[in-house]
C-alpha cells in the first residue's frame, strides 16, 4: 500500500515561468527598440492596413502552444502578422474617428503599471497609485473649474464613464428606482449612451431626443418644453446629456443654458466631453466650454486629447461623494480593505474591482513635459482644424458641410460639373474615403451631417502638421472621380 503522496515542493524555476534578469532586460530592450523604430518610421509608413478575417485566420489560427517558442521568433511573427494590420491612430495623417497619439512617457507609465502589476482597486493594496489617481483627478477638477468637493475615477474609456455617470445619477436622484424617470439626449449623443440606457434598464419611452439647432446643438428651449411635458404626464426628468463636443461634428451644446434648465427641474446634468474636454486647457477652448463647471458630472477621455495610450477614460463628479454612495459594497472577503476616513477605495467609485493604475501614465507624462506642452499641442490641433476648414472653403472641388469645431471638420467632394444628386455624391465620397485608406496615404472617416453623406476629418494628434492636412485634402480634392 502506498502512503500519502509526498507534496512536490517547487524549486525556484521548476515551472519555467521565471526569467533571469539579463534575459528580462534583453527582451525588454527588444520591445523598446521595436516601438522606437516604429515611431521613427511612422511618417513614412501606411496610415492604415486592413485584411479580411480569412487572411488573418490563415496567418494566426493555431492550437494552444504546448511548447515554448523563442521570443525573437514571436516578435518576428507579431511584426509580420499582427502589428501591421491596424489603423495607426498616432500617425500624423490619421484623421478618422478620434485619433490618439500617446506620448512616450505615457506609454512607459502603462508599462510600469503593468510591470509592478498594481492593484488599484483598494487603498490597502495601492496607497501610492490611489493617491496619484486622486491627484490627477484633482488636476482635471481644477481645469473644469469645479470646487473642492468634486472627485472622480479613471476608467477604461468614455463609454464606461457615461455609463458610470448614468448609474450614479439614477442612484443619487431616484434611489436606484427609475420607473418614471426620463433621460434627455440629442440625435448627436454618442452611441455609448444608448448602450448605457439599455443595460441600466431604461425603456425606449423613457428617452427623449431633444431637437438641435442648425449647428446641431441641443436647443435649451426644446429641452425645457420636453421636461415640462414630462412633468405634466407624471414623469421625472432625471438625466440630461450635453455634448462638448459631439463625436460627429464637434458641436458644443449651450452648457450654461442647459444647466439652468436642469436646475429648474432638479435633473442631473451630465456633459459628455470625452474627446473635446481637454480643449479647456486652451484659452479659446475654455471660452467654448463655458458652463461646464455647472454640470453634475463630466466625461473626459485622456486617451483622446490628453495624449495617453489606451485605455484611459475619466468621470468627474461635482458632488464627489455621490460616486461611492452609488457603488460602495463591502463583501466579507474584502473586509480587510475597509477604509473609514479620507482614504479611498477606487473600487467603490465604479464597476471594476481589479483595475490597473491608469493614473501613472497621466502623472508621468504631464510632469515630464509640463501642462504647457499639452496646451500647445491642443492649440496647434485647433489651428490645424481651422486650416482644414479654410482649405476646404477655398477649394472648388470640396464642399464644407460643418465648420471646424473642437478639431472636427466635415465636408465632401463635389466635382465641378459632375455628380450632383445626394445618392451619387454618397457613392463618390464613400469610394474616396475607402480609396484614401487603401492608399495608405491618409485616413478620414465618414458620417452624415443633416442626412448628407460627409467626409469627417478629426485633427487631434500632436504629430500632425499643416503639410499633413494639405496632403490629405489635396489627395481627396484631386483623386480621379466620375464626372
Ligand atoms: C463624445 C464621445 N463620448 C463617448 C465616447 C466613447 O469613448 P470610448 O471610445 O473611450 O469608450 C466617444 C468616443 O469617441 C466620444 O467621442
Amino acid at each position: 500500500m502506498s502512503g500519502p503522496e509526498e507534496p512536490r515542493v517547487a524549486g525556484p524555476d521548476v515551472d519555467g515561468l521565471e526569467l533571469d534578469p539579463e534575459t528580462m532586460r534583453e527582451l525588454g530592450y527588444r520591445v523598446v527598440d521595436l516601438l522606437v523604430e516604429r515611431l521613427e518610421r511612422l511618417d513614412d509608413s501606411r496610415v492604415w492596413r486592413g485584411a479580411s478575417r480569412a487572411e488573418m485566420e490563415s496567418r494566426l489560427r493555431e492550437p494552444p502552444p504546448e511548447e515554448p517558442t523563442d521570443f525573437e521568433e514571436l516578435i518576428g511573427r507579431l511584426e509580420k502578422d499582427v502589428l501591421p494590420f491596424t489603423g495607426q491612430h498616432d500617425h500624423p495623417r490619421f484623421f478618422g474617428y478620434i485619433p490618439s497619439s500617446p506620448t512616450w512617457p505615457g506609454v512607459l507609465g502603462d508599462f510600469l503599471a503593468s510591470g509592478v502589476n498594481i492593484f488599484a482597486g483598494t487603498w490597502l493594496q495601492s496607497a501610492g497609485a490611489s493617491t496619484v489617481e486622486l491627484v490627477v483627478i484633482d488636476w482635471f477638477r481644477q481645469w473644469l473649474g469645479y470646487g473642492g468637493r468634486a472627485s472622480g475615477i479613471l476608467l477604461p474609456g468614455g463609454s464606461l464613464a457615461n455609463l458610470t455617470a448614468l448609474a450614479c445619477a439614477k442612484e443619487a436622484k431616484a434611489g436606484g428606482r427609475a420607473a418614471t424617470a426620463v433621460v434627455y439626449v440629442t440625435p448627436q449623443s454618442h452611441s455609448s449612451l444608448t448602450r448605457a440606457l439599455h443595460v441600466l434598464g431604461f425603456e425606449a419611452d423613457q428617452v427623449r431626443s431633444v431637437p438641435v439647432d442648425d449647428r446641431l446643438r441641443m436647443r435649451a428651449d426644446a429641452l425645457a418644453a420636453a421636461m415640462d411635458a414630462d412633468v405634466l404626464a407624471g414623469r421625472r426628468p432625471l438625466f440630461v446629456v450635453a455634448n462638448a463636443g459631439a463625436t460627429n461634428t464637434g458641436a458644443i451644446d449651450p452648457l450654461g443654458e442647459i444647466a439652468a434648465v436642469c436646475a429648474e427641474q432638479d435633473a442631473w446634468f451630465h456633459v459628455d466631453a470625452a474627446y473635446g474636454g481637454f480643449a479647456i486647457l486652451t484659452e479659446r477652448g475654455r471660452a467654448w466650454l463655458d458652463g461646464i463647471d455647472e454640470a453634475d458630472s463630466v466625461t473626459l477621455d485622456p486617451h483622446k486629447w490628453l495624449y495617453q495610450p489606451y485605455e484611459c477614460g475619466c468621470l468627474v463628479v461635482r458632488n464627489g461623494p455621490l460616486l461611492s454612495q452609488a457603488f460602495h459594497i463591502l463583501p466579507d472577503y474584502l473586509q480587510d480593505t475597509a477604509v473609514g476616513g479620507v482614504e479611498v477605495n477606487f473600487a467603490d467609485r465604479g464597476l471594476q474591482l481589479t483595475r490597473s493604475a491608469r493614473a501613472l501614465k497621466v502623472w508621468l507624462s504631464l510632469h515630464h513635459f509640463g501642462v504647457r506642452a499639452f496646451r500647445a499641442a491642443i492649440d496647434r490641433a485647433l489651428d490645424l482644424a481651422l486650416l482644414a476648414e479654410e482649405r476646404v472653403r477655398a477649394s472648388e472641388e470640396l464642399e464644407l458641410l460643418s465648420p471646424a469645431s473642437l478639431g472636427i471638420v466635415c465636408f465632401r467632394r463635389r466635382p465641378r460639373g459632375g455628380a450632383a444628386g445626394e445618392r451619387e455624391l454618397e457613392a463618390l465620397n464613400s469610394d474616396l474615403a475607402r480609396r484614401l485608406a487603401e492608399s495608405g496615404e491618409g485616413l478620414v472617416s465618414t458620417t452624415r451631417v443633416d442626412r448628407r453623406f460627409a467626409l469627417r476629418m478629426c485633427v487631434l494628434g500632436h504629430r500632425s502638421r499643416a503639410e499633413d492636412i494639405e496632403r490629405v485634402l489635396a489627395w481627396l480634392e484631386s483623386a480621379p472621380v466620375a464626372r
